[in-house]
């Protein structure tokens, strides 16, 4: 017997019961981008490997140990799965000089790549819905993401995600906050894990990172950014707390919020569910004023975020938010002359704008009125030869005690549109 195959270690397929929570999800974003004024952008799965190394940090995990790179075979190129899509965004923008229009919003959507160890909530394919803000120096614009955060769990029906913010400062405070913090970690080195040793000479700050208990004294002994930042960047973060403060979004100043990747300044953030283990971050982001410089273009401040598609399902789903009802009408029918009325009925009832599935192959009537009845239908009509001859169909409500009643096909969709709505909307 042939060997079945199966999907990679850590991509899902997101099979018919799922992808109807996911349609909802992608039609809630989609309002939801909109009612800020954010465009679309859609860029590649695939980038040259320097891209993310130069954008996400040669000393990041991401770039360590994460990502699906490979040679070209036919020419030599060195590509890269996109790991995440700030780098691609940045990229594309400079590429076409998008800011010589002034400012972009800009959104996506899309599967990311990373080969990491998967468990629940970490996958090796994932997806992320993220915001670019090309062009803003802030502190508004970093308000506006995180009220449009806040907006988004409401508009999902999603509760108790807590938000934790911290900042990174300019880069000369960060390069005075490194070394104090290497000098302490030094003094406790003989205490460090065998990563945090690593880390110490790669990149000190991730030691901050570290999620081992044993390493939790030094971690709350070290020296804290927040104490090295001048009143610019305290000016900045005041001023992002202010909007939280005027919005009433509840918020922790973490000072150990770090985040994985290098390019961030200034304001960072996460967004947290205690709901789903270990992976309870549902989305991260920050500013990262440096970004669209480093790639090539003129320099120019940047913010965004980007969440984590099946993290946020889950919760959803958790929330009880399952599938509602897809269809509002199943045609049930039985015999060559009753399947041809049937079309007719089916199209009918979608012009005028309904969705209907049409039963398609032979099976008994009761086995029909039972795949009606699974398919979340509201209503099922039925023709059989007698109604096919008469130009009719039975009418049938599925959701109610009410019994079958016969109307004439040009008739269907208003009494249809009756069974749905009731009659006073017509
Ligand atoms: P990130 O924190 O690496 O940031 O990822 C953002 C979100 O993607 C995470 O909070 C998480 O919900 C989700 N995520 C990350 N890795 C996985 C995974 N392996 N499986 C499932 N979900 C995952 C970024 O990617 C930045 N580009 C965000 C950003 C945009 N910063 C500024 N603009």
């Amino acid at each position: 017997m042939t060997q079945t195959l199966q999907a990679v270690r850590g991509m899902n397929d997101v099979l018919p019961d799922q992808a109807e929570l996911w349609e909802r999800f992608e039609e809630t974003v989609r309002d939801w981008l909109a009612a800020y004024g954010y465009r679309n952008i859609r860029t590649p799965l695939l980038e040259h490997t320097v891209l993310f190394r130069r954008a996400i940090g040669e000393a990041t995990d991401i770039v360590e140990k994460e990502m699906y790179s490979f040679v070209d075979d036919l020419n030599g190129e060195h590509l890269t799965l996109r790991p995440e899509a700030t780098a691609s965004v940045v990229r594309a923008a400079v590429e076409h000089s998008l800011l010589y229009n002034g400012p972009q919003r800009l959104w996506y959507m899309g599967p990311m790549y990373r080969h990491e160890r998967p468990q629940k909530g970490r996958y090796r394919q994932f997806h992320q819905v993220g915001v670019e803000a090309l062009g803003y120096a802030g502190p508004d614009v970093d308000g506006e993401l995180l009220l449009m955060c806040a907006r988004l769990w409401d508009d999902l029906g999603l509760e108790g995600i807590r938000l934790h913010i911290n900042s990174l400062g300019s880069l000369p405070e960060r390069l005075a906050h490194r070394d104090a913090l290497v000098r302490y970690l030094e003094s406790r080195a003989a205490e460090l894990d065998a990563d945090s040793q690593r880390r110490l000479r790669t990149n000190p700050l991730r030691v901050l990172d570290s999620k081992n208990p044993e390493m939790q004294p030094i971690i709350t002994g070290a020296p804290r950014l927040l104490d090295f930042l001048g009143p610019e960047s305290i000016q900045h973060f005041d001023g992002v707390q202010a909007i939280l403060k005027d919005a009433a979004i509840p918020y922790t100043v973490d000072t150990r919020l770090v985040r994985g990747l290098d390019y961030y300044n200034l304001t960072v953030f996460e967004w947290i569910t205690d709901r789903l283990g270990a992976q309870g971050t549902v989305c991260g982001g920050g500013r990262y004023d440096g970004l669209i410089e480093q790639i090539g273009g003129k320099p120019a401040p940047a913010a965004g975020f980007a969440m984590g598609v099946e993290r946020l399902i889950a919760l959803m789903r958790d929330e009880g938010g399952g599938s509602g009802t897809l269809v509002d009408v199943y045609v049930v029918n039985q015999g060559e002359a009753a399947a041809r009325s049937a079309f007719r009925a089916a199209e009918l009832l979608r012009d005028r704008g309904f969705a209907v599935i049409q039963h398609c192959g032979d099976a008994s009537f009761k086995s029909q009125m039972k795949r009606a009845d699974a398919s979340g239908a509201a209503v099922a009509v039925i023709i059989g030869d007698d109604e096919a001859a008469a130009g009719e169909a039975g009418i049938k409500p599925l959701r109610e005690e009410r019994g079958q009643s016969r109307i004439a096909l040009d008739r269907l969709a208003d009494a249809v549109s009756d069974l749905l709505y009731g009659e006073e909307s017509e």
